[in-house]
């Protein structure tokens, strides 16, 4: 037996175990799983992004090492997709940091500024990498509950104020996973205010900006004065362009804490594939149709299923912005039972909201990463159980 390091023993357990354990059971019995578990896109990424990374896979000056912290070109696509996107100016040289992923700069980033025994605050439910990886360099985890009473907004103001000046980073995520909720302008500046309070570094996660519906366009943390004093904000492509096997992300806003995410990149990886870069440059100054399209399937997608949710007696609030429908469930179960109960009985999988964090319990997730075909299916099977 090798033994392993103590921090990957001291990861919680796996929850989706059983349920992945159950999935392959009846995969393997030949039943017709729909998955509405995993937040990857099920559509392809658009044509012209594709020619773009032949073109440049072909093209020798792209075969060497890259840039540690990105390819020029790329940082001015973002830097002038900020400004038309969000009207927000960043410096493409010191504010823009490449990523391969945004789930590799947000897993780094507790190395640059977190030592043993500093404190984040983290929400909870949330996307899990904040924590695993604040826990990986030694951090401890305050957790900020979000909760249908809080609008799934952390309260700021109940954090105790021993604990907020201990801490050092602060992670936000809006368009948020796994609750779907948005956030505006007047949180943002709490965030900002709070962060200058207590000298703290703000970690949003704007992975979801671009998946609005009904013409919902959600705002980057920068729009909001003083935002690049106290903190960055993580991006990526995957989602917005339906690229998340390409692996690329940025890091955007404060210079001095993405040179501090830099060192810790360049003694680890070796950047993003230059042509991967020219791809994304396609995608980011390209005519934006194609995301467009996009926010039209997801809300015709999430249509389908909030309505169908509400004849069979589940009532989710529809979701303004992402692609994740979070239901509250009947009170006689427990969210990894329900997503149990959908599993063997109907065949579908969901992700149980305790597996996002102990305030997730009573929801579960649902993706719409499904046809509206599919999703209707669904909800006829669901219909038919009894809970
Ligand atoms: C909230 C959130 N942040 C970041 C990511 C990571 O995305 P990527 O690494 O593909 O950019 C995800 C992926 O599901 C996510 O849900």
């Amino acid at each position: 037996m090798i033994d392993r390091a103590v921090r990957l023993k001291k990861l919680p357990p796996y929850l989706f175990q059983e349920i992945d354990r159950l999935k392959a059971e009846l995969m393997a019995k030949g039943v017709d799983v729909i998955n509405l578990g995993v937040g990857d896109p099920d559509l392809p990424t658009p044509g012209h992004i594709i020619e773009e990374l032949g073109k440049a896979a072909a093209d020798p000056a792209n075969h060497q090492y890259p840039s540690y912290s990105g390819m020029n070109d790329f940082k001015d696509s973002v830097a002038r997709w900020y400004k038309s996107r969000f009207g927000v100016d960043l410096d493409a040289d010191r504010e823009v940091l490449t990523l391969i992923g945004s789930k590799e700069g947000i897993a780094h980033l507790p190395f640059a500024f977190i030592n043993p025994g500093d404190l984040s605050l983290i929400p909870s439910p949330a996307y899990p990498v904040y924590n695993v990886t604040n826990m990986f360099a030694g951090g401890e985890s305050y957790f900020m509950p979000l909760t249908r009473e809080n609008g799934f907004l952390p309260d700021l103001k109940s954090v105790p104020a021993d604990v907020a000046r201990r801490a050092k980073l602060l992670f936000i995520n809006y368009p948020n996973n796994p609750t779907g909720a948005t956030a505006e302008r007047d949180f943002f500046q709490r965030v900002i205010d709070f962060a200058k309070e207590y000298d703290l570094i703000v970690c949003h996660d704007a992975a979801y900006t671009e998946m609005g519906f009904d013409g919902y366009k959600p705002m980057s943390f920068l729009e909001v004065p003083g935002a690049k004093e106290v903190g960055i904000e993580f991006h990526s492509l995957s989602k917005t362009y339906n690229m998340t096997g390409w692996r690329l992300g940025m890091a955007v806003g404060n210079a001095q804490v993405l040179d501090g995410l830099g060192q810790i990149k360049s003694n680890i990886d070796s950047g993003a594939f230059n042509a991967v870069q020219r791809a994304g440059i396609a995608a980011l100054e390209a005519d934006q149709s194609c995301v467009s399209e996009m926010q039209k399937i997801y809300q015709d997608r999430r249509d389908a299923l909030i309505g169908g949710l509400q004849q069979i007696g589940l009532h989710p609030e529809p979701p303004k912005a992402t692609f994740y429908v979070w239901c509250p469930i009947p009170a006689a179960f427990k969210s990894k039972e329900f997503t149990a109960l959908l599993l063997r009985e109907a065949g579908i999988v969901t992700t149980p909201g305790s597996g996002f964090g102990e305030p997730g319990e009573g929801y579960v997730r649902m993706a719409l990463t499904v046809s509206k075909e599919r999703i209707e299916e669904a909800v006829s099977r669901m219909r038919k159980l009894s809970f």
